[in-house]
């Protein structure tokens, strides 16, 4: 963890931000398989790690702004719990490391948060997602648990959001530490591509770097030469000549904070024409996307800029045609970029989207658009100065959406559909790196991960 300033310092800017009340952060607990004692890999809750570091499970931590008292809740551990997971640094000592004054055992915690003395104060919490803390908050707000939504304090939630989106330096150089090592997944998966070679082995390859280097990995890797399914988890494939590979995949750093990377590579070493064409189409929005962020400028409006890049390539193509401005502002290109340009990377992946995507990537009355693919844009707002996010525009041929738009009729100004069908197998191409808002700029900090077609095909078959 970092030094204890730093979490008395975080904690300090959280109460006058927020000003009154008390402030309850829910510490994840572990979580059963198909038993009690065998359960999923612990990960602690982003917001608990912020503002404490601490990693072990079923803790909370209390901040009574209106006595100025903060306290860590958690167990001792039992000699049982000693015998079978050896014996762990006391309560105190966790306390201490994070700079908190004062620890109390967690179901007195439990009892004293559920006591009637807790009827006249204003409470705030982050919206929860374990089951156990939707079931606690339930029995707290006396409210059923579909209904937690209007309890949750939003005045918190912006406070928080505040300061989780300006990273520190401390916070960039773990992110730092996360891409290093997604460096060496990205280079091993395409070093290792091979034509008949499982798409498993090689998810397996990268697993492993990350478990040589004593971290998970930041999400499911997505490793597929059906790159056209956005979010596909499955690796369920064998590498073909010809077809391309699409990897987002990205590891945790020591302290839990993310990096998430795609690349898009031929498997059999060389990009065809017409995958080189894609490729240097998302290529060049993604460039130009990175040349233009600095503070102050709408990400929405970058993301409108990409979209126009993909537009006026496709249509030198041919694959589009009319104006590409107009086709933008119509929402035709997003049947092959369907999805929004980044989101805020941090201790999530996706940065606080459990607080709520709204209060994280949208500035206060700024309405989130309704149209096809735009509505999916995680992040709209005008940027800030240590802001990390992602860029990451894709071009898809998605067979049934295709079939979709063009049994419409409604995009035939736009859309050659004839041509498209040429395209029908391609599969998908996005390109992701990760990337810092700067005083004046932009800092792409993946930027040493190979992109370049020339550098890729040099890799690739090489292990
Ligand atoms: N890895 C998921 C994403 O790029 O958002
Ligand atoms: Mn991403
Ligand atoms: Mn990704």
């Amino acid at each position: 963890m970092f030094p204890a300033e730093t979490y008395i310092r975080r904690r300090e800017e959280l109460a006058q931000k927020v000003g009154s009340g008390i402030i309850l952060f829910l510490g994840n607990d572990l979580s059963p398989i198909n038993y009690d004692a065998n359960t999923y890999p612990f990960r602690q809750d982003s917001s608990f790690l912020y503002y404490s570091g601490i990693r072990e499970p079923a803790n909370f931590l209390v901040m009574d702004l209106d006595e100025g008292e903060t306290t860590l809740y958690g167990y001792e551990q039992s000699m049982d719990d000693i015998v079978w997971e050896g014996e762990r640094a006391p309560l105190k000592v966790q306390a201490e490391m994070a700079g908190i004054p004062s620890v109390q055992d967690i179901e007195f915690g439990a009892g004293f948060l559920l006591s009637e003395s807790m009827n006249d104060r204003t409470i705030h919490v982050l919206p929860a997602y374990q089951e156990k803390h939707l079931h606690f908050l339930s029995a707290f707000f006396s409210c059923d648990i579909k209904d937690l939504g209007a309890v949750y304090s939003h005045r918190l939630i912006e406070a928080v959001v505040a300061q989780r989106s300006k990273k520190e330096q401390q916070e960039i150089e773990e992110i730092k530490k996360a891409i290093y090592i997604s460096d060496k997944m990205h280079r091993e998966a395409i070093a290792f591509s091979k034509d008949g070679r499982k798409e498993q082995e090689i998810v397996a390859q990268m697993q492993r770097i990350c478990g040589e280097n004593g971290v998970g990995m930041a999400y499911g890797s997505i490793f597929t030469q059906r790159g056209e399914i956005l979010h596909n988890n499955l690796h369920n494939g064998v590498l073909a000549d010809g077809s391309l590979v699409l990897n987002d995949s990205g590891a945790e750093s020591p302290f839990h904070y993310a990096s998430d990377i795609t690349r898009t590579f031929p498997v059999n070493g060389s990009f065809s024409d017409k995958q080189k064409d894609i490729y240097s189409i998302v290529l060049e929005a993604q460039n130009a996307v990175i040349d233009s962020i600095r503070p102050g400028i709408a990400y929405i409006d970058l993301h409108l800029k990409a979209s126009e890049i993909i537009a006026s390539g496709l249509t030198e193509l041919g694959i589009m045609k009319g104006d590409p401005k107009e086709a933008v502002k119509e929402g035709a290109h997003a049947l092959f970029f369907p999805h929004g340009l980044g989101h805020m990377l941090g201790l999530d992946v996706h940065d606080m989207e459990g607080l709520g995507e709204d209060f994280v990537g949208y500035a206060d009355g700024q309405e989130r658009s309704e149209q096809f693919g735009l509505n999916h844009l995680r992040l709209a707002r005008e940027l800030e100065e240590g802001f990390v996010l992602t860029v990451e525009p894709g071009i898809y041929f998605i067979p049934k959406l295709i079939d979709g738009w063009k049994s419409t009729g409604a995009w035939n100004d736009f859309i050659n559909f004839e041509l498209l069908e040429e395209y029908r197998d391609f599969g998908g191409i996005r390109l992701e790196d990760n990337v810092l808002v700067t005083a004046d700029g932009a800092e792409n900090l993946s930027e040493a991960i190979p992109k370049l077609p020339e550098e890729i095909e040099a890799l690739i078959g090489t292990a």
